[in-house]
């Protein structure tokens, strides 16, 4: 297992456990050697082959990658680089008075630059170039009056540069690769309103920023009738290219093909029992008759190993150069992210020739298939379970993850069931990772046409409140039982969200409703539709947080006041 960058999480952190224990049982350490086994303790996972640190030294200065002034024994150089250390900075780096340079460049590092390296005076040199930090750069860096050298590029960092202090004296090849970052030294003016910059160089009118445009109902119908149109053309064009080359090219690059030639298995979590060498034969017996669907993003397979355990495994072709540092550090990230109400990414196969994601599998299937496939119906209750399951995974994604994630392409294709049909979220992130920035509307319209919003499919910018959007258009979809393109409306020049707001014009929404939809309450109804008619309101402003979403929900709708509790009008 050596041989491959594993990572084995659960065996390690118990040995530090141990070792804890028994340090605490027999004598202290330096007060460098504490702080430096706290920055050790906050690190989650490793490619394994960084030696333990042993806690019952006197002082830290054998351990790897720790330098010490010979006389003093204070540590004077941390240099941990190309690791594969995952985990948050620990603050306690700041008890490192005597520091002068750190280095903790290509790694997996998250969270944020703790401001407490303000502290440590002496620092000559800072070299974090090559993690997933996010956040601002402290301005207590700037006090550090003795800095020479700093390299924070390549990190998730937003927000204007200090320039007060010495952080004035570092140029463009300091700070590149971090999208949001503005300041003189990177020669970029920072928006004080958003606290971080926008280059909204390529979106064609200026719809996006200080000029609000409000549509008129029936101005709206009408545009999106016309943009449906266009899209329309450009889904079939699309989906006749995507014919032509899933069937007309050559059928043969398999699975096994993808493999042989030097292929890796990254696992996340670190409790599957399996090793590389067991998971990569098994991906080499994949065939044609184990695929159990295409997303837009590539061919999903059934992977089943020898102890019973499925997994779904999804094959990506495309693979540009210069994309897989990028791809793996992304991955990493969403690898991170496990809540009960979004898929759970295992891991994924680094081949030369595609990238395979390991998921989780569903035994429900996806909720497009649930309700437009399947003979068996799903009633109101089970509708409403299938809401506020994905409400609450994307609420996850926009507000509990660090740094927050747009989905980008929520639809009922990627919303799965498990065994009791509740909601799980995949997919998300890849839009992200895999779309073409510039062809964004012909590479996602496959599958999500309709339920983009307006704006997004005029600046190709997406942010929050288009998901927002999306997850509006899937409620009215589970609603009324209609896929949001469905011929119904299409012929009368509209899509799901045009015939709800005509349905709205002539007061009659509730008729939007599925009639084969067994248990509707009118109490959660009428609420749900308010819900979704905000979601889908053409102005990203009026739409409500999917926070907010997930509180209406569960406050209105999942459990609505029971008329006779105010024992007056109940028609
Ligand atoms: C980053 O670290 C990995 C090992 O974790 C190594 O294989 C890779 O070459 C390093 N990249 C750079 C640019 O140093
Ligand atoms: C950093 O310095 C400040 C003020 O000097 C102090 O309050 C804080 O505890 C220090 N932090 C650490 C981690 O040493
Ligand atoms: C350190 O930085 C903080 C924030 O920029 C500032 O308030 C403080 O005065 C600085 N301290 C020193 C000793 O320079
Ligand atoms: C910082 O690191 C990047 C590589 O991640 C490199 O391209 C750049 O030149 C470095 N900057 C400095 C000032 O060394």
């Amino acid at each position: 297992m050596a041989n491959y960058p594993m990572i084995c999480l659960r065996p390690w952190r118990l040995y530090i456990l141990l070792l804890y224990i028994l340090i605490n049982k027999s004598g202290a350490i330096s007060p460098d050697g504490e702080a430096l086994w706290s920055f050790r303790n906050a690190i989650v996972n490793s490619d394994g082959n960084l030696p333990l640190w042993r806690p019952e030294d006197a002082d830290p200065c054998n351990w790897r990658g720790v330098t010490c002034d010979l006389k003093t024994k204070r540590v004077i150089h941390l240099s941990l680089k190309n690791h594969k250390l995952s985990g948050p900075i620990s603050p306690d780096l700041g008890k490192l008075a005597h520091l002068k340079i750190l280095a903790l460049y290509n790694n997996s590092f998250y969270g944020t630059i703790p401001s407490e390296l303000g502290n440590c005076t002496e620092l000559q040199g800072i070299f974090l170039q090559g993690n997933y930090l996010s956040g601002p750069i402290p301005s207590e860096m700037g006090n550090l009056t003795a800095l020479q050298n700093l390299n924070v590029s390549n990190n998730f960092l937003v927000g204007p540069i200090p320039s007060d202090g010495v952080l004035i004296n570092f140029a463009d090849n300091s700070f590149t690769g971090n999208r949001d970052l503005c300041g003189k030294q990177i020669e970029r003016t920072c928006k004080d309103d958003s606290g971080g910059p926008r280059t909204d160089g390529q979106s064609p009118s200026g719809q996006n920023q200080g000029g609000k445009k409000k549509y008129s109902g029936g101005l709206l119908i009408s545009t999106s009738a016309t943009i449906g149109a266009l899209l329309l053309v450009a889904l079939m064009c699309f989906w006749g290219c995507f014919l032509y080359k899933k069937f007309g090219k050559n059928g043969s690059n398999s699975i096994a093909m993808d493999v042989s030639g030097g292929a890796s298995i990254i696992m996340f979590h670190g409790d599957l029992p399996y090793s590389s060498k067991d998971i990569i034969k098994k991906l080499e017996t994949l065939t044609e008759e184990h695929v159990i669907g295409s997303g837009g993003f590539g061919t999903v397979y059934k992977l089943e190993m020898d102890d019973g355990s499925i997994f779904a495994l999804k094959r990506i072709v495309k693979m540009d150069e210069g994309f897989n540092r990028f791809f793996e550090r992304e991955l990493e990230i969403l690898g991170s992210i496990k809540h009960r109400y979004l898929v759970n990414l295992r891991g994924y196969c680094n081949s030369p020739t595609s990238k395979l994601l390991i998921y989780d599998f569903l035994s429900g299937g996806s909720l497009d298939e649930a309700l437009h496939e399947r003979s068996e119906q799903l009633d109101w209750d089970a509708r409403l379970t299938v809401i506020l399951g994905a409400a609450k995974g994307l609420a996850y994604l926009h507000h509990d993850c660090s740094p927050r994630i747009i989905h980008r392409d929520i639809k009922s294709s990627n919303i799965l069931l498990d065994g009791n049909l509740e909601a799980r979220v995949t997919d998300f992130g890849l839009a992200k990772l895999l779309g073409d920035e510039e062809s964004h509307i012909t590479t996602i319209v496959a599958g999500t046409f309709g339920y983009l919003a307006p704006e997004y499919m005029q600046s190709g910018r997406a942010t929050e409140k288009t998901d927002v959007y999306s997850f509006g258009v899937l409620v009215l979809e589970l609603l009324s039982g209609k896929r949001p393109t469905d011929a119904s409306y299409i012929e009368k020049g509209l899509n799901i969200v045009g015939w709800l707001n005509f349905l709205i014009t002539e007061n009659r929404p509730r008729e939007i409703v599925d009639p084969n939809c067994e248990g509707v309450q009118v109490e959660s109804l009428d609420a749900l539709l308010s819900v979704a008619t905000q979601c889908v309101s053409s102005s990203p402003e009026d739409r409500p947080t999917m926070h907010r979403v997930v509180q209406v929900l569960e406050s209105e709708v999942m459990t609505p006041c029971p008329s006779d509790f105010y024992d007056s009008n109940s028609d």
